[in-house]
């Protein structure tokens, strides 16, 4: 595409032609394209001009959907908070699975996370929940920090809430996080299939998280700190604690098959008929994370799979558990090796302003799969 060259007069013409050509080649698995947006946050290719309308030169904005465009239009602000979420929900889901097998990888380009995203096993329904919580969740606080035009705080809880406190303050607006979300990320998702559902009810599982996580938070007044009255709002909780429970929720994913097995054609409302597989389980909850496949082992480099394997991963020589080399290497042994480390220690404070270290080596015992 070469080099953008911005001039004033142009503008207007140069926002249109970002934002209207869309490659028609989008057919078959288009599944999760916006994550391609990943890095707009850290572009330089951002600029806002004085009606705060975002000027977006950035070829990856067409991998969003004419409707994904059209939101991004609609709310001048939100693809800055969009990409961020999505930035943050990739940091969590490499957090959370850094001592397994599967370690949520990333690439660079249109295939953030990889083939996994066709599939239909828990750690697809893991990136799925992940991310659309992390869109959630950025949205609803950039609400309150107030960089999202068409959004405030959450104003509607007002007058008293109880004997000694009353709502007040700033509330994180969820409900507008949840509502563009599913209308945003959602919307990415095509088909009548059970991955089409499984997919949806994830991306729900996300929102329904973020929301059920969220905590009331008072300040308060009176004489001298009494606390004879209090004001109080809602709170995100970190996506820290979102991804914990999304975690858990992963653990115990329900394997589930199409309930709506008299007909080939879903709708929304249909998102209900997700069946357990097992008959003697009870049906999944909107809270719980849904699947239809096995995973892959993810022991071995698999170009079909798209799994990396684990040969060169660190484990742990005395855990028994997923990190513990015997499960992290798939019995397959691990070396050891010793390296040289040099750290910064004894720091002391020097008033006034600063601090000095001296330098020490140790060695540290590395183990790697084979
Ligand atoms: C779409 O996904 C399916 C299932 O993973 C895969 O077999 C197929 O090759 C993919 N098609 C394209 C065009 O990527
Ligand atoms: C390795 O595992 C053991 C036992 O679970 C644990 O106590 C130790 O802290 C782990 N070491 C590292 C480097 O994580
Ligand atoms: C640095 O730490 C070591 C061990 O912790 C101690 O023996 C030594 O005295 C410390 N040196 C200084 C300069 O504080
Ligand atoms: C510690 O190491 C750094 C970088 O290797 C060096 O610049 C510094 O002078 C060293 N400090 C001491 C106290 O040896």
């Amino acid at each position: 595409m070469g080099h953008w060259t911005l001039l004033p007069g142009c503008v207007s013409a140069t926002l249109l032609l970002a934002l209207a050509a869309l490659p028609a080649a989008l057919a078959a698995n288009s599944s999760g394209r916006w994550w391609g947006i990943v890095n707009v946050a850290s572009s330089t290719n951002l600029l806002t001009d004085s009606k705060s309308l975002q000027l977006v030169l950035e070829p990856s904005l067409q991998l969003l959907s004419r409707k994904q465009r059209r939101l991004i239009r609609q709310n001048p602000g939100i693809l800055h908070s969009v990409s961020g979420g999505l930035q943050s929900a990739v940091r969590e889901c490499k957090w959370q699975f850094r001592n397994r097998r599967w370690n949520c990888p990333t690439a660079p380009g249109p295939h953030l996370f990889g083939k996994i995203v066709n599939r239909g096993c828990r750690e697809t329904a893991f990136i799925f929940a992940i991310t659309s919580a992390g869109v959630t969740h950025s949205v609803a606080r950039s609400c309150s920090e107030g960089s999202i035009e068409s959004c405030t705080c959450d104003y509607r809880r007002r007058g008293p809430g109880g004997p000694d406190w009353h709502w007040g303050g700033c509330s994180d607006n969820i409900d507008f996080g949840r509502v563009f979300g599913r209308e945003f990320v959602d919307s990415g998702e095509k088909g009548r299939d059970l991955r089409f559902l499984m997919n949806l009810h994830n991306n729900e599982a996300g929102r329904t998280t973020v929301f059920s996580e969220m905590r009331q938070e008072c300040k308060c007044h009176g004489m001298s700190g009494s606390c004879t009255v209090r004001t109080c709002w809602m709170r995100l909780p970190t996506l820290r604690a979102v991804g914990d429970v999304l975690r858990d929720r992963f653990d115990g994913a329900s394997r589930v098959l199409y309930g709506n097995r008299g007909s080939n054609r879903a709708s929304r409302a249909e998102l209900l008929r997700l069946e357990p597989e097992d008959p003697a389980h009870k049906p999944p909850s909107p809270h719980d994370l849904v699947y239809f496949e096995k995973s892959p082992n993810f022991c071995t480099y698999s170009g079909r799979l798209g799994t990396a394997g684990t040969a060169g991963r660190a484990c742990n020589s005395s855990s028994p558990a997923l990190d513990g080399c015997e499960l992290l290497c798939c019995g397959r042994g691990h070396r050891t090796r010793t390296q040289r480390v040099t750290e910064r220690c004894n720091c002391t404070f020097h008033w006034c302003c600063h601090v000095s270290c001296r330098n020490c080596t140790h060695t540290r015992v590395l183990h790697e799969c084979l």
